[in-house]
């Protein structure tokens, strides 16, 4: 599986913010927003990614976050001239994505909790797979429709009427087809080619999954200075009370085997003395203790 992290957008909902740096390069209380979606790629085993951006945010990326090796991933960038849409990202990497599976998550989603992603992730057999999530304020999203039996009955964009209070939340897994139906996508009336056809395409040939996302699962979205103040309120309420980082793509790395601890324990030397340091010491310190343990039990 690789995976796409999608970093555009013209984030006017965040203006002013956004003159001073691309939404995804702002800061969620103490890491840049395109850490928490990159991590959820690297705790998902993903280890091929492609970031796309608008041509002046692109350099400003590649400084941040380089070719990926220092976290054993392999990263690529590809450029979105115009923001036309979230699925015109399969027709900017289809050279990417080949006709292999791929992952899609929108660089403004924070997920935190449980394993649901992973293990989706590692379920994964074909088709797409998307997940649903109670919202207090579906319009604002796409919306799925459930059944009985939790199958997806109908999606729509952003519907001022909302059949459901279930959120399509911004991570998707597709299989090769994806590249061929957006292919086959005409824009919206809002001029752009929307994920939610895509979702729709997989319905109509009965090959969407849809996993409902449980209570206490965190999904939030960056996209305005309300809700990205919240978000950061949210990883600081986290951080601060479990002693836990979220959105830590070093950690996520080390505990997927991605990096050895020694190669991890190289990375902290570069970095300053800072609480972010301290914090992945004390985790390369458990992961030393719990390897000298495991080498003293008895075979
Ligand atoms: P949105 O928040 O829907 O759009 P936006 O980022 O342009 O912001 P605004 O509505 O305030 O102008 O985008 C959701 C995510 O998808 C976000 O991470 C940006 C990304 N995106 C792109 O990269 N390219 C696109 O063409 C679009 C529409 C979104």
């Amino acid at each position: 599986m690789k995976g796409i992290l999608l970093a555009g957008g013209s984030g006017s909902r965040l203006y002013p913010l956004s003159l001073v740096a691309n939404k995804q390069l702002q800061p969620v209380y103490d890491k840049p927003m395109v850490y928490y979606p990159l991590t959820v790629l690297i705790a998902g085993g993903i280890r091929e990614i492609c970031l796309i951006a608008a041509p002046e945010d692109l350099p400003r990326f590649q400084q941040l976050l380089g070719d990926g090796s220092q976290w054993g991933i392999h990263l690529e960038y590809r450029l979105q001239a115009r923001p036309e849409g979230i699925a015109q990202t399969f027709l900017i990497a289809a050279d990417f994505i080949g006709d292999g599976p791929v992952t899609l998550i929108l660089g403004d989603n924070l997920f935190f909790g449980g394993d649901a992603l992973p293990r989706a992730l590692a379920a994964f057999q074909g088709g797409a797979s998307i997940f649903a999530y109670h919202v207090t304020n579906p319009s604002s999203y796409g919306v799925v429709e459930l059944d009985a039996s939790g199958q997806a009955r109908s999606l729509e964009e952003k519907p001022a009427s909302p059949r459901s209070p279930f959120a399509v939340p911004g991570v998707y897994l597709y299989d090769g087809q994806v590249v061929e139906i957006a292919r086959s996508l005409k824009p919206s009336s809002r001029g752009e080619l929307e994920v939610t056809d895509v979702n729709r395409e997989y319905l109509r040939r009965g090959q969407l999954q849809v996993t409902r996302l449980s209570r206490g699962f965190a999904w939030l979205d960056a996209g305005t200075s309300t809700s990205l103040f919240d978000a950061a309120a949210f990883v600081q309420t986290i951080e601060k009370r479990q002693g836990i980082k979220l959105g830590c793509p070093e950690e996520a790395a080390l505990r997927r085997g991605f990096l050895s601890l020694e190669q991890f324990e190289n990375l902290i030397q570069k970095m300053p003395d800072c609480e972010y340091r301290h914090y992945l010491q004390g985790i390369g310190t458990d992961f030393r203790r719990a390897e000298s343990a495991q080498m003293s039990m008895p075979a």
